[in-house]
């Protein structure tokens, strides 16, 4: 089976690891590429997390870069039908719900090559995010859905998704991260920078909701900056976030110290630091999807702010307290965990480590099936 694996945005890379992993230790069965579209293109974004997490250079980079949605999604999908033409996939794999993901599940499912998405059916139900428009497209189109939790299963089938379609292989991502625990453990960040284990918390922000507009990113900036003063708050700062705090001139919100004390930026970290940081810290305060479910499997105290989740699960078993972005709310919250009343949650079904292998049991049925060339993709091909 020939399988085009996409990656491109920094989220993407911790899900597709765990995959070309196993997929290597079946080379009869596989014979697969990994494009990266360049939707993230920094060092700290991008080639890190490659070296990090062991993941073999792509084999191909569409070298989109950035751009407003529409343009960035047009370009990815112009590049990346050239590939699909010149490499006739068997099958593509998307992970994830970044523009990267919709574009390719879109651009190959129109070539009439079959279609997996890994982390299928998370649903926020909030149509402001362009995560969740990206999530349903894919959704839509793929041929293989593979999912994280019950909720999932249960999303697809509401929206009429035939079971057939779904299998409920667990968390790719908690299999990256059980990986590198120890490893991450054993890193002397903590130290390095004078802080206690348990004594500090993490913050990350990015979503366009809370760092685009200058009142409610104030309103949230002031309830850090409170907490700061309790606990130091280490924040790798994502590029767009970093933008924001020049343009609206937010800069005094953060100490200027060379070790953190009170509200401390930081360039993006890479993997393994970011997993050391969290794995020691008290709370963990983000926006981010993935790290509600990173904080639950690692049992810390995790603060969103944003007024849903795609991710109940971790609310449901986990740590997550999703707050939204308001100050005092978010002021209340984080007390809350500064005097000690945060759950340890449990670790939901299937995420083991093993969602990789899942996955790619059910893709060695399908290429023993030889089930994948489907009638228009032949056509295609063959009229190109
Ligand atoms: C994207 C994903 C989001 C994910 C986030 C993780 C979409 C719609 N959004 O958001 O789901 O949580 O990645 O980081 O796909 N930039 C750089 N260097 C880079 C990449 C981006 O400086 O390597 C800057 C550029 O100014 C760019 C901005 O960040 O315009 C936003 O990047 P973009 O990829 O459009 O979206 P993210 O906010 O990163």
């Amino acid at each position: 089976m020939k399988v085009i694996n996409v990656v491109g945005a920094r989220p993407n890379f911790m899900k597709m690891a765990p995959i070309i992993e196993v997929m290597n230790r079946y080379p009869e069965e596989f014979d697969h590429i990994l494009v990266h579209t360049g939707q993230h293109y920094d060092e700290r974004m991008s080639r890190s997390f490659f070296v990090d997490l062991g993941m073999p250079k792509p084999d191909i980079d569409l070298e989109v870069g950035s751009g407003s949605h529409a343009e960035q999604t047009a370009r990815i999908m112009v590049e990346f039908e050239k590939v699909c033409l010149r490499e006739k996939p068997d099958l593509v794999i998307v992970v994830g719900d970044v523009n990267s993901t919709m574009a390719c599940a879109i651009t190959a499912k129109k070539l009439g090559i079959k279609v997996a998405h890994v982390e299928a059916g998370l649903r926020s139900r909030d149509m402001a995010m362009p995560e969740e428009i990206n999530r349903l497209c894919t959704d839509v189109l793929c041929d293989y859905l593979f999912t994280t939790d019950h909720f999932a299963n249960e999303n697809l089938l509401a929206e009429g998704v035939s079971p057939d379609k779904m299998v409920f292989v667990g968390n790719v991502m908690i299999d990256t991260l059980l990986k590198h625990r120890e490893l991450a453990r054993g890193l002397g960040l903590v130290e390095k920078w004078g802080l206690q284990s348990g004594g500090f918390a993490t913050l990350t922000l990015h979503r366009p909701a809370n760092v685009d507009e200058p009142s409610i990113f104030r309103g949230i900036l002031e309830a850090l900056h409170q907490v700061a003063q309790e606990i130091p708050i280490i924040f790798p700062s994502h590029p767009r976030t970093r933008k924001r705090v020049e343009q609206f001139g937010f800069g005094d919100y953060f100490s200027d110290t060379e070790k953190p004390r009170g509200l401390w930026m930081t360039e993006p970290l890479g993997y393994l630091d970011f997993l050391h940081l969290n794995m020691n810290a008290l709370m963990v305060i983000t926006d981010s999807g993935g790290l509600q479910e990173e904080t639950t499997v690692l049992g810390v105290p995790c603060i969103t702010l944003r007024n849903n989740t795609e991710r109940p699960i971790t609310c449901e078993m986990g740590t997550n307290f999703v707050v939204g972005n308001n100050r005092d709310d978010i002021l209340q919250h984080a007390s809350k965990v500064l005097n000690g009343a945060a759950p340890r949650g449990r670790v939901p079904e299937k995420w083991d480590g093993k969602a990789a292998e899942r996955i790619m049991d059910f893709l060695k049925d399908l290429a023993s099936n030889k089930c994948l060339k489907s009638k228009s993709r032949a056509f295609i091909f063959e009229n190109q």
